[in-house]
C-alpha cells in the first residue's frame, strides 16, 4: 500500500491538462494502485491523477465499496442526458462546497488498466463524480464551473447537520 499526497488549489498542477496514457504497463498499474489506496485513505469518492502531481489520464472512482472501484484511463464522455443540481466538493478543496449543475446520466468510454476499452454509464452521484474527475483531466476545478460556492457559515451549518442538500442533490431537472 502506497498513499500518495494528495495537492490542494494552490498546486498549479490542477489547472494543467493532462496526457494520454500510451503505455499499458507495470508503471501504470502501480499507479492505479496507489491512488486506489490514497483515495480509500481520503474518504472521497474519486480521484483524478492530477491531484497527486501525475498529469496522466486515469481516474478511480468508488461509490459503493461493496461494488469495488472502478479504474478509468484515458476516459472520455460519449452521451449525457438530464440534468442534475446539487452539492459537490473536492478532495483537492477541503472544507469548501459548492452547488453544480451536473448531467443526470453520463455515459463515458474508458479503458481499463490492460489496456482493454469498456463503457460505464452512471446516473446521480456517478454521473457527477465521472464528470468532475474528467474535469480535472482537463485542468478544471469544480468551482470555476459551480452555480455557487457555500458560504462560511452555510458550510458551518452543513456540518452541523443543520442544512440537508441531499435531496437537492438528485433532482432530475428533464430527461
Ligand atoms: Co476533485
Amino acid at each position: 500500500m502506497a498513499l500518495r499526497q494528495i495537492v490542494t488549489k494552490e498546486d498549479d498542477v490542477l489547472t494543467k491538462k493532462s496526457r494520454e496514457v500510451v503505455k499499458f504497463d507495470d508503471r501504470l498499474a502501480i499507479l492505479i494502485d496507489d491512488m486506489i489506496d490514497t483515495l480509500r485513505d481520503s474518504g472521497g469518492v474519486g480521484l483524478a491523477a492530477p491531484q497527486i502531481g501525475i498529469l496522466r489520464r486515469v481516474v478511480v472512482i468508488e461509490i459503493d465499496p461493496e461494488q469495488g472501484c472502478l479504474e478509468l484511463v484515458n476516459p472520455e464522455i460519449i452521451e449525457t442526458h438530464g440534468e442534475q443540481c446539487g452539492l459537490e466538493g473536492c478532495l483537492s478543496l477541503p472544507g469548501e462546497w459548492g452547488i453544480a449543475k451536473r448531467p443526470y446520466k453520463v455515459t463515458v468510454k474508458a479503458f481499463n488498466r490492460n489496456g482493454e476499452e469498456y463503457t460505464v454509464t452512471g446516473e446521480e452521484l456517478l454521473a457527477r463524480c465521472l464528470c468532475h474527475e474528467i474535469d480535472h483531466l482537463n485542468g478544471v476545478l469544480y468551482d470555476s464551473v459551480a452555480e455557487r460556492m457555500l458560504s462560511s457559515s452555510e458550510i458551518e451549518k452543513y456540518n452541523a447537520g443543520e442544512l440537508d442538500f441531499a435531496d437537492e442533490s438528485y433532482v432530475k431537472l428533464e430527461d
